[in-house]
This record gives C-alpha cells, structure tokens and sequence, in this order.
C-alpha cells in the first residue's frame, strides 16, 4: 500500500465516523476499536507502508483516534441522559384530594342515625307544593309559606299536587315516607339539597338539611329529647347537651327550636355563643293533619320530626372557625384542603 492509499483509507474511516453518530458507545466501540475493529486493523497495516510515508500518515491517524474518541464519549452522554435514573432521588408526590367537608359532614350524620336504627332516604329536590308545604298543614295562601323564601319551577301544575318547587326543607320527605312504607314504624334520616332566596355569610341558596321522622305507636316528646342528647354528644362530642324552646311550626304541635350547649365555654356564655347555646334548627310532635295526609291515623300514631342546616351545624363544630360559609362552596382549594 502506498502513502497516499493509506491516508485515503483513514479519511474513508472518518467519514464512516460520522455517519454513526447515531451508534451506541458500545457499538462503536466493537466496530472500530474491538479487536477486528476498523481502526485497530488499520493502525496495524502502517507498518506495511513505505517508512518515508509513515510520518505523514501519522499525524491524520492521530486525529481519526481522537475523533473515536470524542465520538464514544458523546455517545455516552447521549445514552445516559436518556435511560439513567437517580434512584436516590426523593419522588414527586402525586396531589391527592378528599371528600368535600359537607360530604364528610353528611357521612357522619348518617352513621349516627343509622346505628340507632334510621333509615338513609332521599327524596326529590325538586318537588310539589303538596309535599313541600299543603300536606304539612300549609294550605295556599297560608302566611306561614313566607319564611321559606321559595324558588317556583316553570312548570305545567299537576291538579292535585299544585305547582313544582325547589325544596325549601328535607320535610318534603315526611309525607312521601308514610306513603313509602304505608304503615309505622317509621326512622327516618332524609339528607337532600335545599333552596331559598337568601345569600349571606349566613345562607347559601343551595344548601342541605338533615331531617328526622320517627311515628310509631306511644312516641313522645321524651323519645325526641333523647334523640337531640344522643345526637348532641355523637356530633359535638361528649357532654355537649341539647335543648328546646317552644316556637311554631305548622306541620308540630307543639313546636320547638334546638339548641345545642356551645363547646368552647360548656354553656357558661362566650364571646362565640354569647349565651352559652347555638340555635340550629326546629323540631316537634308531627301534627295530626300531617298523619292524616300521610295516610295515617293519628288516634292510633303519634310521632316526632327534626330538621337542620348541615353547613351550620357543621361550621359549629369545635375548631372549626368559619365565619362564611359561602366559602365552602367558592370552590378555593386553599381553604377546603384544611379539611
Ligand atoms: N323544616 C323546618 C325548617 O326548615 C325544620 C323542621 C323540621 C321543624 C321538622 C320541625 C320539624 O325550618
């Protein structure tokens, strides 16, 4: 081989170089430097040249090792950028959510009732008057209707059932339980979603309720009582106790509103309570008519009912400051992920 045939194959090599960019280390490695390798078999024939040749030939022989060279460290890189992980890296938690409060809040009422014998239910949210106020002793007209702020549906009325509303309170549920079962006993837990016209720091338009019927024969105010306490200390926590005042409702007789003894001062009267009580809802013997409607004959049955806000009830537990409870449903996980 002469000289110049010998420098011509070395810059044939480092073309060939450069079209295998795309070649692993490994690979370039074997195909080059291994043992038969391109370069390692011509390096070898140098000696083959004319000696006077050999000087010239060296200095580009040179510069095609230096360019293996470089070409297998860039593979390296190339490789381990892409498939090497640092297994002594912390890891990347993924974000985990949980059940809204008022969900967790409704969970909770639930397992409290149920484990003294009531019955889940739900009822429609939207509904007829009937239900929703004449079979619970509010004909039309009745002024009583006023302080449930109702939304009305645009919609055909049905003869018997008058017009279609968004539930004003979960007592929809009163009279469509009776129909449900047909006879007492009756437990019931209805929880639902409530509509009224009124929006505050106070009020939501859409809110839920949690209510109560129990009709069997022999009931009485005492069975009610003692719901509220075993509630009282379920909910609140040990020694919370519950009281009632006389009010008016039309579908009770008589009527009362509950209270429950406030936590931070044990009913003593606080800054938060003022005066020792937390005024959550209203409850009261189930009205004869209301049996009546019902199908029910309230000579033989008698029986109690109960009823509340979930949102107030819950932002009145202890540690838990809401002052809005618009907030719990503005939807910023900021303040839901406290919960
Ligand atoms: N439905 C009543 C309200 O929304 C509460 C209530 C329920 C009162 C059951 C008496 C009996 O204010």
């Amino acid at each position: 081989m002469t000289g110049s045939e010998y420098i011509q194959q070395i810059s044939q090599l480092q073309q060939a170089v450069k079209k295998d960019a795309a070649l692993s280390a490994a690979e370039l490695q074997q195909k080059y430097l291994g043992s038969n390798g391109a370069f390692t078999l011509l390096a070898k024939q140098i000696t083959e040249i004319d000696p006077s040749d050999r000087k010239l030939a060296g200095r580009p022989l040179n510069e095609l090792k230096n360019m293996l060279a470089e070409a297998i460290t860039a593979a390296c890189n190339h490789t381990t950028t892409d498939t090497w992980i640092d297994l002594s890296l912390p890891g990347e938690k993924p974000a985990v959510g949980h059940v809204h409060p008022i969900s967790q809040a409704m969970a909770e009422i639930t397992n409290i009732f149920t484990s003294i014998g009531f019955t889940r239910v739900r009822y429609p949210e939207v509904d007829w008057d009937w239900y929703v106020f004449e079979s619970l002793n509010m004909p039309p007209d009745h002024p009583a209707r006023d302080e449930w702020e109702t939304f009305f549906v645009d919609h055909k009325p049905d003869k018997k059932k008058g017009q279609m509303v968004l539930t004003t309170h979960t007592s929809n549920g009163q009279v469509r339980e009776m129909e449900r079962l047909g006879k007492p006993p009756i437990r019931m837990i209805n929880i639902a979603r409530c509509y009224r016209r009124q929006q505050d720091v106070t009020h939501t338009q859409m809110f839920h309720q949690f209510e109560g019927l129990v009709v069997d024969k022999g009931i009485t105010i005492q069975h009610l009582k003692g719901t509220l306490d075993y509630f009282a200390e379920q909910f609140y926590g040990p020694g919370t106790k519950s009281r009632i005042r006389p009010f008016h409702f039309q579908f009770t007789e008589p009527s009362f509103e509950v209270d429950f003894s406030c936590h931070l001062c044990a009913g003593k009267g606080c800054r938060f309570c003022k005066s020792g009580w937390h005024e959550v809802g209203g409850c009261g013997m189930v009205h004869p008519n209301v049996l009546k409607a019902g199908g029910l004959n309230p000579d033989v049955y008698t029986g109690f009912a109960f009823g509340w806000g979930i949102e107030r009830t819950y932002t009145l537990k202890e540690g838990l400051a809401i002052d809005d409870i618009r907030l719990l449903y503005s939807g910023d996980l900021q303040f839901l992920e406290q919960f």
